[in-house]
C-alpha cells in the first residue's frame, strides 16, 4: 500500500534531549464540522478513518479535535514536499485505476461498504513522478449516516443489501483479479473490529449510543454480504475484458 505523505509545517523546539530528539511541531489539516448538509459529517469523517485503517484502505489519516462549537474533525493534509498534488480530475482516472490497482480495487469496494457515493473528486494521485507512490481518498461525509437526511434511513439502506454506490470512478477501470483480492480481503476481517469503529460509549455530537450501535450491526452485516452485494454489478465494475 502507498505511504500518505502529510508534509510538515513548522518544526519548533526540542523537547527533550533523548533518542529521538522529540520536537514540537505543526502539520497541516482541514477541518470540518457538522453542517446543514452534512449533519453527521464529524461522526462519519471519524468512523471512515478508523474504519480504513482497520482494513488497510488509503484514507488520509484524521483525528478529532475541539472548537467553540464541540467536537470537529481535522483531515490531516495530504502534502508532499515539492510535489503539486491537485484534487484528481476524472480525465485521469483511467491512469490511475492502471497505476494503484490494488489501491483503487481495495478504496472502491471500501465505498461500497460504507456507501460513499461522493468519491468523484476526492482523491489525490502522484501519477508523472513513478518513484513517489502516493494514492489516496478523503472526505467520507456523504456515506454512512448521511447517505439519506434521516440517519435511520441511511442506516436501512446499508442494511438490506442494496449497491447504494450506483456510480464511482473507478467503475469500469477495475481489474477482476483485483477486485476478488479486495473481496478477499475484506473476508478476513471479523466483524467486531468493523462494530468497534462505529461505537464511542457515549453520544457523539447528534449521534446516540443507539444509533451508534444501528449503524455498527448493519455494517457488521453489509461486510458478509459485500460478495453478493457486489457480485449482480461486477460486469460494470471490471476492465472489458
Ligand atoms: N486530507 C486532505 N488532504 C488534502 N486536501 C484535502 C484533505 N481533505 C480535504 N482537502 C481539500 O479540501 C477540499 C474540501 O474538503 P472536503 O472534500 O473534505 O469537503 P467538501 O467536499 O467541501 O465538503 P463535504 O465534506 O460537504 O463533501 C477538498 O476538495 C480538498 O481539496
Ligand atoms: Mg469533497
Amino acid at each position: 500500500m502507498a505511504l500518505t505523505p502529510y508534509k510538515i509545517h513548522k518544526i519548533r523546539r526540542q523537547l527533550s534531549h533523548g533518542t529521538t530528539a522529540a520536537s514540537a511541531c505543526t502539520l497541516n489539516a482541514v477541518l470540518k464540522f457538522d453542517g446543514i448538509e452534512s449533519p453527521h459529517c464529524v461522526y462519519n469523517e471519524e468512523v471512515a478513518v478508523r474504519l480504513g485503517q482497520t482494513l488497510h484502505i488509503p484514507v488520509a489519516a484524521g483525528v478529532l479535535t475541539t472548537t467553540g462549537d464541540g467536537l470537529a474533525f481535522a483531515s490531516l493534509h495530504i502534502e508532499a514536499p515539492g510535489l503539486a498534488l491537485p484534487n484528481l480530475i476524472p480525465s485521469r482516472y483511467a491512469k490511475v485505476a492502471k497505476q494503484y490497482p490494488r489501491e483503487v480495487a481495495a478504496l472502491t469496494v471500501f465505498d461500497i461498504l460504507i456507501g460513499n457515493f461522493d468519491r468523484s473528486g476526492n482523491l489525490k494521485a502522484s501519477l508523472a513522478t513513478p518513484h513517489i507512490a502516493i494514492f489516496c481518498g478523503f472526505d467520507h461525509s456523504h456515506a454512512l449516516l448521511n447517505i439519506e437526511e434521516d440517519p435511520l434511513e441511511s442506516i436501512a439502506r446499508l442494511a438490506n443489501n442494496e449497491l447504494i454506490v450506483e456510480y464511482h470512478p473507478f467503475y469500469g477501470l477495475l481489474g477482476k483479479d483485483h477486485l476478488s483480492e479486495a473481496l478477499d480481503h475484506f473476508a478476513l476481517c471479523d466483524e467486531s473490529y468493523v462494530k468497534a469503529c462505529c461505537r464511542f460509549g457515549k453520544t457523539f455530537r447528534a449521534v446516540s449510543t443507539d444509533l451508534q450501535e444501528n449503524l455498527a450491526k448493519a455494517l457488521a452485516k453489509r461486510l458478509k454480504k459485500l460478495p453478493a452485494i457486489i457480485a449482480p454489478h461486477r460486469a460494470k465494475m471490471v476492465l472489458p475484458s
